[in-house]
């Protein structure tokens, strides 16, 4: 049997979680789990680096001693609107009497593929195959083996800066690790809460967080986009005390204990008053519910239409048969999925991590997507890598040409 241990690192904006998971024969058990409130980054950027190195620090000792082992390197999630995405294609010609395709060919328009003119200071994160055309035929997982004569490439190429992934770098250093991988925070998501099914029938997951709203398209199996919204959770909260004159913390508290949107007033939930602390020790506050919902419900319509706007404008928002997957922490607000359907006009469902009933109970909630398919896609490539049979469906897909 083979077994290696991974970590797996989620630097969330509002909680920095971390796994350990040991993998047998392909398939990743979780042993150890910790989880820190997020001090010093803000929407996938570090903006304190002993503080970010604090919670990283925090998070990694807990999963460390509940699994009773010590790690030293982890994959961690990137996020934050120094991302940029493109879609490109690599063309080879292999011969004139179309000959067969060779894993050197695949490699050479894979080289191909990956020129593109990167914006200053961006640097390469993914680099994620999506199909292959073989004489104009496309749809192909894995050309090697085939015979033709045009061998076309199509990728998709994930970017950041080079300075923010350089700072995390510096903190992950600082809490006695190394990097084993950046992974893009959507990609990592993708792992957990979708099927295969959804991403073959066209799917769009939004993981809605804290600080940031991820996002991931999938058509026909192959990525085809991914962006990320710098609006999610927080954007609540802060409405929420602004407008009540209330603390950020009481504002979460509020959120999260009576937040709601879309349910009118008959259901058991709504309605009734509250009482909230006040201001630095001011006189509580009283507020209906149903004006907590009010506010909630804006700042959601807004993120939603937002989405839809951007999305449409960029000319993506098609071909998605199996509608919206909504994941991370925010999808555990009431009733989101249902405004979201309303909003987007597509079916949504609310995506958990474990669906498939491989992941330890205390993980199946919705903001734990990301950490938890971290570390599916790392078991993932680590089987790959060492060519055991498992999950080949996702092979070609994850054989990132940086590595
Ligand atoms: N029951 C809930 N209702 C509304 N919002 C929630 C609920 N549970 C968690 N959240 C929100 O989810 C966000 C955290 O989700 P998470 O996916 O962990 O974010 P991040 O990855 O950015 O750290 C916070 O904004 C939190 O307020
Ligand atoms: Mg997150």
């Amino acid at each position: 049997m083979n077994e290696k241990i991974v970590a797996a690192l989620d630097l969330g904006s509002s909680t920095t979680k971390f796994l350990i998971a040991e993998i047998s024969d392909g398939e990743p058990l979780i042993i150890g789990v910790g989880e820190a409130h997020s001090k010093g980054i803000n929407k996938g950027i570090i903006v304190d680096l002993d503080k970010a190195t604090g919670s990283i620090m925090e998070a990694k000792q807990q999963a460390e001693n509940m699994s009773g082992k010590k790690v030293s390197s982890v994959a961690v999630t990137v996020s934050g609107t120094h991302i940029h995405s493109v879609n490109n294609k690599g063309t080879v010609i292999i011969s004139r009497e179309g000959r067969e395709i060779t894993s050197d060919d695949v490699r050479r328009a894979e080289e191909s593929a990956k020129v593109i003119m990167l914006q200053p200071n961006q640097e390469i994160i993914h680099v994620l195959p999506r199909q292959f055309i073989i004489d104009g035929q496309g749809g192909i997982r894995n050309a090697v083996g085939m015979s033709g004569i045009k061998l076309e490439e199509e990728v998709h190429i994930v970017t950041g800066s080079a300075t923010v992934l350089q700072n995390i770098r510096k903190c992950v250093r600082n809490a006695e690790l190394s990097v084993d991988k950046f992974v893009l925070q959507s990609v990592a998501s993708s792992f957990s809460a979708l099927k295969e099914e959804e991403k073959e029938l066209g799917v769009t997951l939004i993981d809605i967080g804290g600080g940031t709203a991820d996002i991931i398209a999938f058509s026909e199996g192959n990525i085809s986009f991914t962006e990320v919204f710098p609006m999610a959770g927080e954007y609540l909260t802060k409405d929420l005390a602004s407008i009540l004159r209330i603390s950020i913390v009481e504002a979460e508290r509020v959120k999260k204990q009576y937040g709601y949107v879309g349910m009118d007033s008959e259901e058991e939930d709504s309605g009734g008053e509250i009482s909230l602390a006040g201001l630095g020790g001011s006189r509580n506050v009283k507020v209906s519910k149903d004006q907590i919902a009010a506010i909630i419900q804006d700042r959601v319509d807004e993120i939603f239409e937002n989405i839809r706007f951007e999305l449409t404008k960029l000319g993506y928002w098609s071909n998605m048969s199996a509608g919206v997957v909504l994941t991370g922490g925010t999808a555990n607000l009431k009733g989101i999925d249902k405004r979201a359907s309303e909003i987007l006009e597509v079916p949504v469902r609310v995506g958990y991590p474990g669906d498939d009933g491989g992941t330890v109970d205390m993980l199946k909630s919705p903001e734990y997507s990301a950490v938890t398919g971290l570390v599916k896609y790392m078991a993932t490539l680590n089987s790959s890598r060492r060519g055991a049979g498992v999950n080949l469906k996702w092979f070609s897909w994850l054989k990132d040409i940086l590595g």
